[in-house]
């Protein structure tokens, strides 16, 4: 991946615990590279941390906005944002990547964003409103005040938003938004882990094909370690080692003298992307799709790990 050095040129509070960032070229050159919306960039704190971060501003902007939630359970990268992160601060930043991209088509777009999840998708709404492209977008959250982006959000065409719902009454109102499916559209989600299933269950449910339901994924998967041992091959640079139970495959390989490259290490990002030449991946990732994952070619081996008792690597 290429990393650019970006500084801070403004912080706000986008709502409550939700920080604002903007990235601009640290040198004042116009911004390097493209991307679209649904697109997202790596940080590169100074502690050597990478986290990754969806982009609301487009590439004209000529600068990256995106939002930061303080996470209560942070791993260090949203607590360090919001605690030491200064403006004129310069922080490498990678080349933007899109997992989570808006397709073209002739059908109506559906965004249903729980809390944070609306970055990416008011990226989309901003974009399919420029095209005239029929769009609604569906805003969940807790309440007013940690609405990111509120101001622009409230009053917008199309824009509905959902706040301080229980439990109960939040599945019930995803089923009655998913209950139709107008000709050709497809669904956008981003939010909680739990949400984002209960709107995929919801749709599947409601009869949306499974092939119009797009989600982008913040939170890493719960098991992130294998839970038996296995024997890793690691063939271009001729090394073996024996994956202990609980250990990371990427763990497993850095004993073994082999350093596989590393951004998000939570199976989210495609940087350890590895070629499997033996054995059967027991996939974890968030990053390929269910065909990729089935044909077992490749893995994410900073999460996945063996379904047999032996795997053989292309590294
Ligand atoms: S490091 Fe991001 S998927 Fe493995």
């Amino acid at each position: 991946m290429n990393w650019f050095e970006m500084r801070v040129r403004a912080l706000r509070e986008e709502a409550r615990g939700v920080l604002g960032v903007e990235l601009a070229p640290a040198d004042d050159a116009p911004l390097p590279f493209d991307w679209s919306p649904g697109a997202h960039v790596d940080l590169r704190l100074p502690d050597g941390l990478v986290r990754q971060y969806s982009l609301v501003s487009r590439p004209a902007d000529g600068h990256l906005h995106l939002a930061v939630k303080r996470e209560p359970d942070s791993r260090g990268g949203s607590r360090w944002l919001h605690e030491g992160l200064r403006l004129g601060q310069v922080l490498g930043v990678g080349e933007p990547r899109n997992l989570f991209a808006l397709q073209d088509g002739p059908g109506d777009v559906l965004l249903v964003a729980g809390g944070i999840g609306i970055t990416p998708l008011l990226a989309m709404y901003r974009a399919c409103r420029a095209k005239a492209r029929p769009v609604r977008l569906h805003c969940f959250a807790r309440e007013r005040a940690g609405l990111a982006f509120r101001r622009e959000l409230e009053g917008q065409m199309d824009v509905h938003l959902h706040l301080g719902l229980e439990r109960a009454a939040l599945y019930d109102r995803l089923g009655e938004l998913l209950s139709r499916r107008g000709a050709q559209a497809s669904l956008y989600c981003c939010g909680p882990a739990g949400f984002m299933q209960q709107v995929r269950e919801r749709a599947l449910a409601a009869g949306w094909p499974d092939g119009a339901l797009y989600q982008e994924h913040f939170q890493p998967p719960t098991e992130l370690t294998t839970a038996t041992g296995f024997e890793l091959v690691l063939a271009a640079s001729g090394r073996q080692v024996q994956v202990m139970a609980g250990e990371s495959v990427v763990a497993a390989a850095a004993r073994a003298g082999v350093e596989i490259p590393l951004s998000c290490g939570m199976g989210m990002c495609g940087c350890c992307l590895t070629r499997v030449l033996d054995g059967m991946p027991e996939h974890r990732d968030t990053y390929l799709g269910a065909a990729e994952q089935a044909s077992g070619v490749w893995m994410l081996p900073c999460v996945s790990g063996c379904a047999g008792g032996r795997l053989v690597l292309d590294c």
